[in-house]
């Protein structure tokens, strides 16, 4: 194979694609002005009727960052995945036939992502063509640029997976709940779908696939495509999505999997072990699907299943298509984590239907589900639920605001030159949120409510700028409420770092009565096995906990966790929060209790503060090493990364 550099570095991707037309991403920003306009902040200024970009950044809108495809001159439509998982191996081998389609005759050149992968062959019906292998980029991985005859229509790539490739985790049986057989889950989002396809690894690509994937044969393969919960367990199995769907929505699992149906349109696949308390955890699934299809549109995806990974499942969850992948975390047994299943669902709205274009357009994705999220709450468990947990999001992003820096604030944040996964942040998911909760709040629920399932309409599989959902709004809602919305205020909202003033402000009387119950604590007017805990549920918890000041004395901490067992309380959440406690307070009753929480769960979200935190103290740090080795063989590659730095 020869090697050369087709793109020397990722930065001549832009300027590359900048000079190509987008017009696959956007489809209503003709009209957008990108013209200067004096800064947004003086009070004297007259209110502008439009949303306008004031400053030049010098990011071209659309433009993918943090991939080295060339859609605009050739783009992929559909790919037929032919793999088989070989365990002994850790390998996927087999082959991948991409259908192509030209922007203008004579565009024979093809350029797909890929990142640590082994390529065989590429041919065109049986013939090899020539390709090459770019320079390797650290965080985006190889080009491999193909050289197609003027009639060919797809192209074959035959390859297999490395071992350590990022976006695939192989479980040996000892990391499982069964304990008998192997696993094996990808997880794509952002930038690693490349990592086991050779594809144009871009949100603003939209493809169909099929695929047939062969396992042992005691195994079963699942992915985020049409899956038949009555198949025969024969060791190969046929998937179709026939929807238009990004790359970072592709995703395959397998294992000692069954399925339980929970409703009409939506099951649960887990290994059986789990199988029975994970239904019952998530039985609310359909009524959530329903009430979201009522209020936003409906659903697109014909069924909606989830997926109960192994504990070492880096995120909460990951929406691919028709299968959710949850964390089994979350099973508490009493429902009180189940927003995640709110959100992964109204993702199949606002993320795989109407999807953001680039990953600078991510609170697209996270902003409107997570709001959608508290209203799909709202609606089936009430408002009193719904602004706990509206409080308990707005406390994790005024957290970050303290945090970050001021440009990781901003929600169409410039990720050029960084990796998409360094920059994980409550900001597009609680700031998106809060945003669409102030327009929502100032032209009225219903009004909003409309205007969101005419949006799910429009941009239906279209991938879309935050510049194009601006020129949107400025056509729509600025237009039909040009007294209650204010184009400057939403500009700032946009592209400015922080909490705009004046921002909604969630509240909950029940967590009034828990600031009073923790201060008369604080002050020693009362014992803590003396406070009413019987009706307190999850967040009362949390909101407990987390609002405790920096510093407690080991005497408090001692009568907390003799009170209330914090130490050895099953629900993840809590426990991660008692847990952050005992380590800004060296209180040593819960390390052994600690430990055993930094190796059997490799959810990011929950270990990442506890490493970070240990890592403040030497012997912290030498606390957090020994835990990290002995997790490191079950950890996902994602929170490997994430957190050796730590440890180091
Ligand atoms: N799509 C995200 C996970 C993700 C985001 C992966 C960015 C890679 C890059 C998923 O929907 C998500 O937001 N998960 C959260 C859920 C939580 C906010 C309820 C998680 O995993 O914590
Ligand atoms: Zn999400």
């Amino acid at each position: 194979m020869k090697k050369y550099g087709l793109l020397a570095t990722f930065v001549c991707a832009p300027v590359l694609f900048a000079c190509s037309d987008n017009s696959h991403v956007d489809t209503a920003k003709a009209d957008l002005d990108h013209t200067v306009s004096e800064g947004s902040g003086s009070s004297t200024q007259t209110q502008h009727a439009r949303v306008e970009k004031h400053v030049d950044t010098g990011i071209a809108s659309g433009v993918d960052y943090h991939s080295f495809a060339n859609p605009n001159e050739v783009r992929v439509t559909h790919l037929s995945l032919n793999l088989t998982a070989n365990f002994e191996t850790k390998q996927l081998v087999g082959d991948v036939t991409l259908d192509v389609e030209r922007a203008k005759p004579g565009n024979n050149t093809l350029v797909l992502d890929t990142r640590a992968l082994n390529i065989q062959s590429v041919s065109v019906e049986g013939e090899s063509v020539p390709f090459e292998m770019g320079q390797t980029d650290p965080d985006l991985g190889t080009p491999l640029t193909i050289t197609l005859p003027s009639a060919a229509s797809s192209v074959t790539v035959a390859y297999s997976t490395s071992p350590e490739a990022s976006g695939v985790q192989w479980l040996t049986p000892a990391q499982t709940a069964g304990k008998q057989h192997p696993f094996l889950f990808t997880q794509a989002q952002a930038v690693h779908a490349r990592s086991f396809i050779p594809l144009q690894d871009s949100p603003q690509v939209r493809v169909t696939y099929d695929a047939t994937i062969k396992t042992p044969e005691a195994l079963l393969a699942v992915m985020s495509a049409s899956n038949d919960p009555t198949t025969e367990r024969d060791g190969e199995y046929e998937f179709t999505m026939p929807q238009p769907i990004p790359s970072y929505l592709i995703a395959l699992a397998i294992g000692d999997l069954e399925f339980k149906a929970m409703g009409k349109r939506t099951g649960v696949y887990a290994e059986p072990a789990l199988l029975e308390s994970a239904a019952k955890e998530f039985e609310d699934t359909e009524a959530m699907l329903e009430v979201t299809e009522e209020t936003y549109g409906p659903y697109q995806w014909d069924r909606y299943d989830l997926l109960i990974l192994p504990p070492s499942f880096p995120f909460g969850g990951m929406e691919n298509p028709r299968l959710s992948f949850i964390t089994p975390t979350v099973i508490a047994g009493d429902k009180s984590l189940v927003s995640l299943i709110a959100h992964e669902l109204a993702h199949s709205w606002s993320g795989n239907t109407v999807t953001n274009a680039t990953w600078r357009d991510l609170w697209l994705n996270e902003g409107f589900t997570t709001y959608l999220t508290y209203r799909i709450m709202e609606m089936i468990y009430g408002h009193d639920r719904f602004k706990k947990e509206a409080v308990l999001g707005y406390q994790d992003l005024e957290n970050d605001v303290a945090a970050l820096e001021q440009n990781d604030e901003i929600l169409a944040i410039d990720l050029r030159g960084r990796n998409p996964d360094d920059v994980f942040s409550n900001i597009p998911y609680e700031k998106g949120a809060l945003f669409l909760r102030e327009i929502e709040q100032k032209i009225g629920r219903e009004n909003f409510d409309a205007f969101l399932m005419q949006y799910f309409k429009d941009f239906a599989f279209k991938s879309i700028t935050t510049d194009t959902f601006i020129a949107y709004l400025n056509d729509t809602l600025i237009q039909q409420y040009p007294d209650k919305l204010d184009a400057n205020r939403i500009h700032a909202w946009i592209f400015e770092p922080g909490i705009p003033e004046g921002a909604p402000q969630p509240e909950s009387d029940a967590f009034t009565k828990i600031d009073d119950t923790r201060n008369a604590w604080l002050s020693g007017d009362v014992k803590a096995a003396d406070i009413e805990t019987a009706q307190w549920t999850v967040h009362e918890w949390l909101y407990f906990l987390n609002n405790m000041p920096d510093s407690l004395t080991k005497a408090q901490l001692s009568e907390l966790d003799s009170a209330f067992s914090l130490t050895s309380t099953k629900n993840n959440e809590i426990a991660h929060s008692w847990l952050m406690i005992a380590v800004e307070n060296n209180y040593q009753p819960a390390f052994d209790r600690l430990y055993s929480y930094l190796v059997s769960i490799g959810r990011n979200k929950l270990v990442k503060p506890l490493y970070r935190e240990l890592s403040k103290t030497p012997e912290g740090k030498a606390f957090a090493k020994r835990a990290f080795e002995e997790a490191k063989p079950g950890y996902h590659p994602l929170t490997v990364k994430a957190n050796e730095g730590y440890v180091n």
